[in-house]
């Protein structure tokens, strides 16, 4: 297969790659660092240093004989993403090049125009270009089970079969995002929709929820192959945070009550979930959804698994409750279906105490490097 990942110098871009090129697919990267900058921008840089993308590239030639191509250039330009589509013509392209922090998002007008601006351009040229240039493509866009928010009812795969009046129809989902970067994923998901149903192309849509971890089959080769890992309060996930918190001895900061709850997966599983995606496209004209993510946790069950795992090591682990910067439920039901992938063939690899040991000693020699500030929320919901 030929295979363009799209935001491929990202955390799940990055290994999404390695694994595909070792698995013996043509893969071509394309990225505008566009996460680097705005990480440098807002002192939100990744703990681990990351090479740049040529050398990255270079550094997996040598230790695994794959080349990867790549391509630096913005997906929100079409005339970049017209040459790279009529190039490389690409069987399947995985489209993970958005920006992704919500707390950024939040930041102010500049930022909130800058994330709707780049993710939702960035999909329509993905559409346009498929149309335009490889019409057969399978599209894998990454979306998030942040779309759907926190309704007071089970959360189903992607759509929802309503009766009214004594008549039945099935629709997307009902969606209410919680920050205006999931708010874009949410016009991604009906622009695709829209694309699917007038023009007939093919679309995996796959409602991921947050990934942790550092390891991937490919990655561990080398330590220059790490992904990136950002523990700041603008890029870093709530696991990243409490790892470096927990290595730093500052208490761990649970945002408000702590029961807010999400679907968590492990980096390799994503990889997993991608692989299945590419191989079992879809047909034409059919918008597939998927519910990416292996178990629920809560905030407060995550930060006592990550001081248990911690005191193991001799950490004396914290935990604090704060202020929550963000406008969210602090307790609310949450019962969201994940059948898709499994009946794919996903194998989940679970939230072990081992998991969370093996990333504190990876992150145990980086410990000088962290910076207390950008562990507490600089970035507050109006
Ligand atoms: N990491 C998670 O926990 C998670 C959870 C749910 C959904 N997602 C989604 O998965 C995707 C990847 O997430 P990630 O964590 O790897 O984020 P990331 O920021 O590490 O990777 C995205 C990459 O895309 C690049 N990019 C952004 N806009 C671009 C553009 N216009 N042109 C070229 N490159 C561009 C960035 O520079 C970055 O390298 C995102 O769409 C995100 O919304 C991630």
């Amino acid at each position: 297969m030929r295979v363009l990942i799209l935001g491929g110098d990202g955390y799940l871009g990055w290994p999404t790659a390695m694994d595909f090129a070792a698995r013996g697919h043509d893969v071509c990267v394309v990225d505008n660092y566009l996460r680097r900058n705005i990480a440098r921008e807002t002192r939100s840089e990744s703990l681990l240093p990351n090479p740049n993308l040529h050398d990255r590239t270079e550094i997996f030639e040598s230790v695994s004989g794959k080349k990867i191509h790549v391509e630096i250039g913005d997906c929100a330009d079409m005339r970049f993403m017209t040459r790279v589509f009529q190039t490389f013509q690409p069987d399947t392209v995985v489209h993970y090049a958005e920006q992704p922090s919500a707390p950024y998002s939040m930041i102010g007008f500049d930022e909130a125009r800058k994330t709707l601006n780049n993710n939702l351009n960035a999909t329509f040229n993905v559409v346009w270009a498929v149309i335009q240039h490889a019409p057969d493509c399978h599209i894998i866009k990454l979306g998030t089970m942040g779309e759907y928010g926190t309704p007071n009812i089970d959360i189903e795969e992607g759509w929802l079969e309503i009766e009214h009046k004594g008549r039945k129809d099935k629709f997307l989902y009902p969606r209410q995002a919680g920050s205006l970067y999931h708010t874009t994923k949410v016009l991604d998901t009906d622009l695709l929709w829209f694309y699917v149903r007038t023009y007939g192309i093919r679309v995996t849509d796959l409602m991921q929820g947050p990934v942790y971890g550092l390891s991937t089959t490919e990655a561990d080769q080398d330590a220059r192959l790490v992904p990136n890992f950002h523990y700041d309060d603008i890029f870093g996930t709530v696991v990243n945070r409490f790892m470096v918190q927990a290595v730093a001895g500052i208490p761990l900061t649970v945002y408000g009550k702590g029961g807010q709850t999400r679907g968590y997966l492990n980096l390799k599983d994503t990889l997993q979930c991608v692989d299945l995606a590419m191989d079992n496209p879809v047909d034409r004209g059919e918008l597939r959804i998927l519910n990416q993510f292996t178990e629920l946790f809560s905030v407060n069950e995550l930060a006592e698994r990550v001081k248990r795992v911690g005191d193991r090591l001799g950490l004396n682990v914290q935990i604090e409750h704060i202020a929550n910067p963000r406008k969210e439920a602090e307790e609310h039901y949450y019962n969201a279906k994940h059948h898709g992938l499994l009946e794919l063939g996903l194998e989940p690899h679970y939230m072990a105490d081992d998991v969370l040991v093996e990333m504190l000693k990876k992150i145990r020699p980086f410990k000088d490097r962290i910076d207390p500030v950008k562990v507490m929320p600089r970035v507050r919901w109006k």
